[in-house]
């Protein structure tokens, strides 16, 4: 099986590079390493393809599906305060690239498209957990760009044949998580100042919560998603199906870490929610998937590890 990655030298997507080598895919990965790195493919670097170049140029998207039997789309400009202020310029990357990922798959013949969608698509919520028949409330470009591709992704499958699964991860967190970008999971952001004796912010009162759920089930849903026999523009959460405070979670990374009570407090930021929890049935029932790494678990492999 020949996989491209798009977005493979990211967080999530060097994390399903190795489990696809693992696997024994050919895989070839497409970054324009805006924000994904090179090191991120350090242990596979000489059994991986790497192509340098944009979701949103359709020769570089053609030039890396050639031969691809399915394709794991990651790359996106992954961060809300990157697409307030540059919607266009994200919208062309997000949404178009999208786009040009689609087109090329079925130009190309090929079998399984998998998308990186996001809760983020949800907007505000009561705290219950999202299910995905609700309607999506998007409340920044970012989720407005991730709806707007999720709908390509699901209506290329009845329109033209193509399979596809659009996954609405939650809050992903494990190693290499870039925390010396200010849009990065919160977990690498905190761990990061709690190992440098700094004191973390958390923007808001803390008590709004989140679904964090480990990398490697992010990368199980995908590689589940892939495989799937029957997909058909499938929608479905990828979370835990539990909620944390950031207020707990700063608890749990203090007693690991070290670090005084109580974080900084700074004002809410434009475009933040206040609750996100996956209700996962769609994705247990479709795809076999059962959350294998706890919060606290993954908190300890990353502070062991990373
Ligand atoms: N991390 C999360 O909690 C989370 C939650 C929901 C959805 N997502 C989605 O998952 C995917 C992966 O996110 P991540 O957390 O690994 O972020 P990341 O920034 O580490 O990975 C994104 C990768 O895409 C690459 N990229 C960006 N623009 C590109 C372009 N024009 N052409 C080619 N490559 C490009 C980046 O260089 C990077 O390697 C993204 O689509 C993101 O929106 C992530």
């Amino acid at each position: 099986m020949k996989s491209l990655v798009t977005g493979g030298a990211g967080f999530i997507g060097s994390h399903l590079v190795d489990a696809l080598v693992a696997a024994g895919d050919t895989v070839v990965v497409l970054d324009d390493l805006s924000t994904g790195r090179l090191a991120n493919l350090a242990g596979v670097a000489d059994r991986v393809t790497f192509l340098r170049g944009s979701v949103a140029v359709r020769a570089d998207v053609d030039q890396a599906m050639a031969g691809c039997d399915r394709v794991f789309h990651q790359a996106a400009v992954a961060s809300v305060p990157a697409t307030i202020d540059a919607p266009v310029d994200t919208h062309f990357v997000n949404l178009g690239g999208t786009l040009n990922v689609l087109e090329s798959a079925r130009a190309a013949g090929v079998q399984r498209v998998v998308f990186a969608s996001s809760a983020a698509v949800y907007g505000e919520t009561d705290g219950t957990a999202c299910v995905e028949a609700a309607t999506p409330r998007p409340q920044s470009p970012y989720a407005v760009e991730k709806l707007a591709a999720e709908h390509y992704v699901r209506v290329w499958a009845p329109l033209y044949g193509l399979p596809t699964v659009a996954l609405r991860y939650f809050n992903v967190f494990g190693p290499r998580q870039d925390p010396s970008s200010p849009y990065s999971g919160v977990i690498s952001i905190f761990a990061d100042r709690l190992r440098r004796g700094l004191v973390p912010t958390i923007f808001g009162d803390g008590g709004q919560t989140r679904d964090f759920v480990y990398v490697a089930d992010v990368v199980r849903a995908n590689l589940a998603a892939g495989a799937l026999d029957a997909p058909s523009g499938l929608v479905c959460n990828v979370g835990r199906g539990e909620s944390t405070s950031l207020n707990a979670l700063y608890g749990h990374l203090a007693a690991l870490l070290g670090g005084p009570a109580t974080p900084g407090y700074q004002p809410v930021r434009a475009g933040d929610i206040r609750h996100s929890l996956a209700d996962i049935s769609v994705a247990r029932a479709a795809l076999g998937y059962a959350p294998t790494v706890s919060v606290a678990d993954g908190l300890a492999a990353l502070v062991a590890g990373g």
